[in-house]
């Protein structure tokens, strides 16, 4: 039911934890289910170089945590704000139909983090 990718990434997790000077810190929660994801991320010449999490939330919510914030480093702003709940399931090889939603906060997370950079950073 679960693919290799996602419980290898369920049962080791990637870039667990905080960035305590972040230049984006990004959270969302997942009304139905009360899961809570919160993305750091560090920002280089508009080029995200660092990336960490915290998940409060099902296994599925842990390895999409991990998978993008292993996607996301080296990316651009503009091609971080791309990544969505699809691209994430294709990177995890398919989430069940009914944990599909579990990828919206990794998505919606990161946007919120980038968001959060660009309102700090803005002239
Ligand atoms: Fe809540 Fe997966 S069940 S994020």
């Amino acid at each position: 039911m679960y693919s290799e990718k996602v419980m290898d990434h369920f049962m080791h997790p990637r870039n667990i934890g905080e960035i305590p000077d972040a230049d984006g810190i990004g959270m969302e929660g997942n009304p139905v289910c009360g899961d809570v994801m919160k993305i750091y991320i560090k920002v280089k010449d508009d080029r995200i170089v660092d990336a960490k999490f915290q998940t409060f939330g099902c296994g599925a919510a842990i390895a999409v945590s991990s998978m993008v914030t292993e996607i996301v480093k080296s990316k651009t702003l503009d091609e971080a704000l791309s990544i969505s709940k699809a691209t994430i399931a294709n990177e995890l090889d398919g989430l069940p139909p009914e944990k599909m939603h579990c990828s919206n906060l990794g998505a919606d997370a990161l946007k919120n983090a980038i968001v959060d950079y660009k309102s700090r950073h803005a002239q």
